[in-house]
């Protein structure tokens, strides 16, 4: 995570209204006051459809106007979302570099644009560089109904933007950013407001960062009790955090988990975490259960080499789960939320389960193994199984990179949900439409249930070649008793997905930002 990226918002008095010039002047004394002579001073201004410029922006901006117009032209830059101007500033502007960043929407058929503020940060901050001093002039053409929440979701999509996970470079190349800090300053009429508003998007921010940290992170140095570790430095933020080795598993009968861990010389660990933050400290938690294969050789049915090392980021949903709790405790929602990751590396070798072993899950319910490649739905089998039991939440939604045949389905730009329950499955298509993290609703069944038949045990953990993340689910629900309940397959999204203005890296913090909200909108008291 970039950590040299300092945020504050400052005052552009009367912005929009009553005295622009005043308020303009404000914007580029900040900027100008700002700058240490060596730091390029940058201010990003914002235009409409035919370069238009709000009255703050025009003023700020003086006699340049024209001059920029003409610049426009001959660039043929429109103001279109996703076009930038980039000038070397004119003579008047209080800045060494000007940004015209455009808003205005582009017609159909084009590529999705900006029109989020979220994505709009995530945007400006792409074309920022690494170093300087800043000043955006949060004042849009299209002026928007809530001006300090779209600035604050403004310095949401800066800092997911600018995080970078380069621990383990040694060298910087010559593209790298030089060395620096980014010092950026949003002027907006009511800065008070703005900051407010952006301390929980600072929370969601840390924990989407923390999460792709997590992802990112290579096999040998994040194996299950080192997740475990990380998980337990939220008990900073006030979060209870219990972590379960093999042996107290072992006594709560946890053999599914367990059994996928023991080719591994990496010991198992389960973690449970709790934000007690709702009025009530009594009243019914809401849980998130996550996926946390540390790496995911296949084991016995071991997977072909090409591309194995992705098998890394095969804790993607458990990485989710902390950065939501990171997010949630440090904004201090008020909910009772429990998150809890079952953490294992599923490993070839002498003490590894076998194609045909027969193990009996937490639950009592038995599962012959067909392949031990299917190993998340072991896991997730008893995590649930004790959350659910233990805690009777108000729901539970688990994240998973569980199958590979989601990524058939979906692709990259949809997680699979599947739920038995209409409800929260509703909440959870708007909280992905209102956060871009989208998902789609798959179907359960029977018919489906079916396909899990064993000859030997109650169950099987692989169904045939078809519906393979349906019947994934099936299996899952089979450890669901009456609880609302919500699986999200997150293997197209949690990692590997394509670049976007807010992510640029390769463990996507997927799901952070969608369950968060889900939370604020739903559950907060
Ligand atoms: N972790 C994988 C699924 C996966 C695939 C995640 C690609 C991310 C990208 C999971 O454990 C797995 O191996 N699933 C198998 C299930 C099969 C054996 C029924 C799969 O998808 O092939
Ligand atoms: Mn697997
Ligand atoms: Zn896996």
């Amino acid at each position: 995570m970039s950590s040299k990226l300092s945020i504050d918002f400052v005052a552009v008095k009367d912005a929009g209204a009553g005295k622009p010039a005043k308020a303009a002047k404000s914007a580029g004394k900040a900027a100008r006051k700002a700058a240490p002579a060596s730091q390029p001073r940058t201010l990003v201004v914002f235009a409409g459809a035919d370069v238009s410029f709000s009255a703050a922006a025009s003023d700020l901006l003086g006699d340049s106007v024209e001059t920029i117009r003409r610049a426009a032209a001959s660039a043929s830059f429109k103001g279109r979302a996703s076009s930038v101007l980039e000038l070397w500033a004119p003579e008047g502007v209080p800045a060494d570099r000007l940004l015209v960043v455009g808003t205005a929407p582009k017609p159909p058929p084009a590529s999705p644009a900006p029109t989020d503020h979220v994505s709009l940060g995530g945007y400006v901050m792409g074309k920022l560089g690494g170093r300087g001093e800043v000043v955006i002039l949060f004042d849009l053409p299209e002026a928007p109904e809530h001006p300090a929440q779209a600035a604050a979701d403004l310095t949401l999509g800066l800092r997911m933007r600018a995080y970078k996970f380069e621990r383990y470079k040694t060298k910087k190349s010559e593209d790298n950013e030089p060395e620096g800090a980014l010092d950026v300053r949003v002027a907006i009429a009511d800065p008070a407001a703005a900051r407010r508003e952006a301390k929980s998007r600072d929370a969601v921010a840390e924990g989407v960062n923390i999460a792709r940290d997590l992802v990112n992170e290579p096999p040998n140095v994040l194996y299950p009790d080192e997740f475990a570790k990380r998980a337990k430095a939220l008990e900073k933020l006030g979060v209870e955090v219990e972590i379960l080795d093999e042996k107290a598993m072992q006594k709560l009968g946890m053999n599914a988990l367990l059994g996928v861990g023991q080719g591994s010389v990496h010991d198992s660990r389960m973690v449970v975490m709790r934000w007690n933050g709702a009025k009530n400290s009594k009243a019914r938690p809401v849980a998130f259960i996550g996926k946390g294969v540390t790496f995911d050789t296949g084991g016995i049915s071991i997977k072909p080499a090409g591309g194995m090392e992705d098998m890394k980021g095969d804790m993607a949903g458990a990485a989710c789960v902390v950065g939501l709790m990171h997010a949630l405790a440090s904004r201090k929602a008020k909910v009772n939320v429990i998150g809890a990751i079952g953490l294992v590396e599923n490993m070839p070798d002498g003490k590894a389960q076998r194609p045909g072993d027969i193990v009996t899950t937490m639950s009592g319910q038995t599962v012959e193994i067909i392949n031990t490649d299917a190993e998340g739905r072991l896991v997730l089998a008893d995590v649930l199984w004790r959350i659910q039991s233990v805690y009777e939440p108000e729901f539970m939604v688990n994240l998973a990179t569980l199958t590979g045949a989601i990524l058939v389905a979906l692709g990259s730009d949809h997680a699979g949900l599947f739920s038995n329950d209409d409800t929260l499955s509703e909440r959870l298509l708007q909280s992905g439409k209102d956060t871009g993290e989208k998902v789609w609703r798959m179907p359960l069944g029977p018919a489906y249930d079916k396909l899990l038949e064993s000859k030997f045990a109650d169950m099987k953990n692989v169904g045939g070649r078809h519906a393979g993340s349906i019947t994934a689910a099936q299996f899952l629900q089979r450890f669901v008793n009456k609880r609302p309940w919500a699986h999200l397959d997150i293997a197209g999204t949690g990692m590997a997905s394509p670049t976007t203005d807010i992510n640029q890296t390769w463990g996507s913090g997927w799901g952070v930002r969608l369950l968060d909200r889900l939370v604020a909108d739903h559950y907060e008291s």
